[in-house]
């Protein structure tokens, strides 16, 4: 019992929340989901907890009482020019691009926009670099979002100082002028923008028109929602893109494991992505379909759920995905290679259990440090567990141990054709890049499985001992401290494939040396 609420109550609670919003709470927030219901239950006047509940889950829908909750259970932190580094992108490499193809017009969305910040931020970046189009009322800016008391202060467009903190001065005093201690918006720039109380994982065609935007902001919104209600939202988005459009998240999203829709774009120290041009015909984002299959009339199709998207599993568990499926194979060799073919003994013969057991003889040959022999027993295995992406990066890895690296970057490359998003192949990718004395390259692509994979130790690691190389302590100093903090947690599996025949104590103490030799801590 919390808050006077029983537990079954509270689950029923968050399943009906997650199942409307798309909102996933774990179990450390149900204190707090216990308050709000608590509070609700109190404020509608209805008697008694289950009714509540059942009016809530009703078919007929409560409207009013769900947009109470809505306004509740968000959490609607913005300001202006947040991450600087992706309107730098937007102004630099996304702006010119858009404005040519087709010329004459510019169709922005700003999808969980909150107070409005993001969208103005966008209105305002816009005036400045194309007057001549916005004056001509040839931008429209949509923001969305499911919080009534958010988009009513988007509406206002009065702000404070702090939500301008990270404006430049100048932009604050053409754009704004003060009464009193608020901040007010410029008619016009107000104007560029209208905006719309919707829920964005509503089962609504007219939500995600299609081909009908040119870019979309949705940062900060995935990381609250619930793997399949994330894989429904990017789903709509990538419907309501035109292909060669373009789609920033925050800085802790991103889309490994959601869509295949788009390539990863990195520039100006930002990522984000651009619809495939391909998009509808290879992954059925056209115009009236989120799917392959057809939606049913008026309404989006649901994605058909992930296999490895656990139904009450995290966004974070999501994104480790690739790890936990390689860290099954590591179990397997823990228990040595005659306990895993014992394990997998009478297994049904499904080509993933076979591709599994013959990836596991491999790893276990890279234990043993014979890369030659592991690269032969790779070579060998039927097509379909060769042609596993698994497969792929043992490949990979192993010539990368191996020392044949012109080679290890053509497999590198051939991964990425085919799975972009995978973090493994893009730090190996670094190792192949600096080997060839691309320093620039090496970076970009340690930056971008760091990205892809937060946890993943091993390329902050090297991305420190490049830092260090070029005399970029700084850097050095933070990589090797984040690479110190994560090596303890990191599979073993991941150490064995990627950490050069080191073991994890091995690369601690490496870490451990080399920071101390950048000034930090010993
Ligand atoms: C943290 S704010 C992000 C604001 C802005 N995009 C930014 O990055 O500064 C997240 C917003 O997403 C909205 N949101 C969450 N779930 C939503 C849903 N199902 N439909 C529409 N908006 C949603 C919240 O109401 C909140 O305003």
């Amino acid at each position: 019992v919390r808050d006077g609420i029983e537990r079954g109550r509270l689950e029923r609670f968050r399943t009906a929340v997650a199942r409307r919003l798309g909102l996933l709470f774990d179990d450390g927030k149900l204190d707090y989901l216990a308050e709000v219901l608590g509070r609700r239950l109190e404020q509608s006047g209805v008697e008694g907890c289950a009714a509540y509940l059942d009016r809530l889950s009703s078919p007929a829908g409560w409207h009013e009482e769900w947009r109470a909750l809505a306004g509740d259970l968000t959490v609607g932190e913005t300001y202006f020019f947040r991450y600087r580094d992706h309107f730098r992108a937007f102004t630099e490499a996304v702006l010119p691009v858009l404005v040519q193809d087709p010329p004459g017009r510019l169709r922005i969305l700003s999808a969980g926009c909150a107070s409005g910040d993001e969208a103005f931020t966008l209105a305002i970046l816009v005036r400045e670099q194309l007057p001549a189009l916005a004056a001509g009322g040839q931008v429209t800016i949509r923001g969305l979002d499911v919080n009534p008391a958010a988009i009513e202060r988007a509406r206002a467009g009065r702000y404070s100082p702090w939500a301008l903190r990270e404006m430049p001065p100048a932009f604050q005093e053409r754009y704004f002028r003060s009464r009193g201690r608020e901040l007010i918006l410029d008619e016009a720039v107000r104007a560029m923008v209208s905006f719309e109380e919707r829920n964005l994982v509503d089962d609504d065609a007219a939500l995600w028109p299609a081909a009908a935007c040119d870019a979309v902001f949705c940062r900060n919104v995935l990381m609250y929602l619930s793997p399949d209600a994330a894989c429904r939202v990017v789903a709509g988005i990538a419907r309501t893109l035109r292909p060669g459009g373009f789609l920033f998240l925050g800085h802790a999203e991103n889309l490994r494991g959601v869509s295949e829709a788009f390539h990863l774009r990195h520039t100006h120290d930002a990522f984000y992505y651009q619809l495939r041009e391909d998009a509808g015909r290879a992954f059925g984002v056209e115009a009236g379909s989120t799917t392959a299959t057809p939606p049913r009339p008026g309404a989006i199709a649901t994605p058909p759920p992930l296999p490895w998207v656990a139904a009450d599993g995290s966004w974070v568990e999501t994104i480790r995905r690739a790890s936990a499926r390689i860290a099954t194979l590591a179990a397997d060799i823990g228990r040595g290679p005659a306990a895993a073919g014992e394990a997998d003994r009478g297994a049904s013969g499904e080509p993933a259990e076979v591709a599994r057991r013959d990836l596991a003889s491999v790893l276990e040959l890279l234990r043993e440090e014979r890369f030659d022999d592991a690269l032969a027993q790779l070579h060998g295995l039927p097509a379909e567990s060769r042609d596993d992406p698994d497969a792929q990066l043992l490949r990979a890895a192993l010539l990368t141990n191996a020392g044949s690296l012109t080679e290890a970057e053509a497999a590198c490359r051939e991964l990425l054709e085919t799975d972009e998003l995978s973090a493994g192949a893009h730090y190996l990718m670094s190792l192949c890049r600096e080997h060839a004395g691309d320093r620039a390259g090496a970076v970009d692509h340690d930056q971008t499985a760091i990205y892809l994979d937060p946890a993943f130790a091993m390329p902050r690691l090297h991305l420190g001992l490049v830092a260090k190389r070029a005399r970029d302590l700084d850097t050095a100093r933070r990589e090797l401290s984040s690479a110190l903090s994560l090596l303890p947690r990191e599979d073993a599996s991941r150490i064995l494939m990627f950490g050069g025949g080191f073991s994890r104590e091995a690369l601690v103490e490496l870490a451990r040396s080399e920071l101390a030799l950048c000034g930090g801590p010993s």
